[in-house]
């Protein structure tokens, strides 16, 4: 299988919202936890020169998801927004928070979002979509609210047509704008045809196993996906 197993399709015109100029912010979003929404980020980032934001980052105690984009890109610190809640425990944010009776306020992460235009902003959620983040809001509410092109990532393996389908239908629901699915892991090439039928819905392309993780490795990905499907043309 070829690093660009996708072969060109007609341009996508079943996810509303999908924009035809390069999106000024991304949001990346995953089908679960450590599915690889850090490893696409860094790879977002360096290949859009992307500013990298996590607002809600739950584990503190290993390498965040900010540092380790950092170590796995080499960019500079001015090129990471802060994060709006740090939460000790590597769990759900609504228990992170509780744990330390803080109250996740989903209104402050909006507010602290930056405005568009300038640098684009890669941001990463946490967990999958349906993650609470206190007794009444779920991460998903944010990513409504922020209402910016999103991007789904999904591992290739068994499994993953109910997760990414789940969540393509919930995006759709609330009116998401969907930019397409990221695969990340090995090549299933069925898989992919799957999510791309049942999903109505575009894959961007897949980013292989990386070893190691670096600079070299995310920009070669990056280079890989069908990102100017997005960029169109004028
Ligand atoms: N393409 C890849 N190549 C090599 N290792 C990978 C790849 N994708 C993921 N990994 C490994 O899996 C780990 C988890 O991936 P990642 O941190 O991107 O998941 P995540 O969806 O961001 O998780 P979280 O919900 O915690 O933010 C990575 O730290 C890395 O070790
Ligand atoms: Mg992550």
């Amino acid at each position: 299988m070829t690093e660009r197993e996708n072969p060109r399709r007609s341009p996508p015109s079943r996810d509303v919202g999908a924009p035809r100029s390069s999106p000024s912010r991304i949001f990346v979003t995953g089908t679960d936890t450590g599915v690889g929404k850090t490893v696409v980020s860094a790879a977002l980032m360096l290949g859009l020169e992307a500013l990298y934001w996590k607002p809600v980052q739950a584990g503190t105690k290993e390498p965040t998801d900010t540092e380790q984009v950092r170590s796995w890109t080499g960019l500079p610190s001015h090129r990471f927004l802060p994060e709006v809640y740090r939460l000790r425990e590597p769990t759900s944010p609504h228990a992170a928070a509780e744990l330390e009776g803080v109250e996740i306020d989903p209104a402050r992460i909006l507010r602290s979002a930056p405005p568009a235009g300038g640098a684009p902003i890669v941001i990463e959620g946490a967990g999958g979509l349906m993650v609470p983040l206190n007794a009444q809001s779920l991460l998903i509410d944010v990513v409504v609210g922020m209402a910016v092109p999103t991007v789904l990532v999904a591992r290739t393996t068994l499994g993953t047509l109910n997760h990414t389908l789940l969540s393509l239908s919930e995006m759709r629901r609330r009116e998401i704008p969907i930019l397409g699915v990221i695969l990340n892991g090995d090549a299933h090439e069925s898989n992919r045809r799957a999510i791309e039928h049942y999903g109505n819905t575009q894959v961007l392309g897949r980013i292989p196993r990386l070893d190691p993780i670096d600079r070299q490795g995310l920009l070669r990905a990056f280079g890989a996906l069908d990102w100017e499907e997005i960029e169109g043309s004028p």
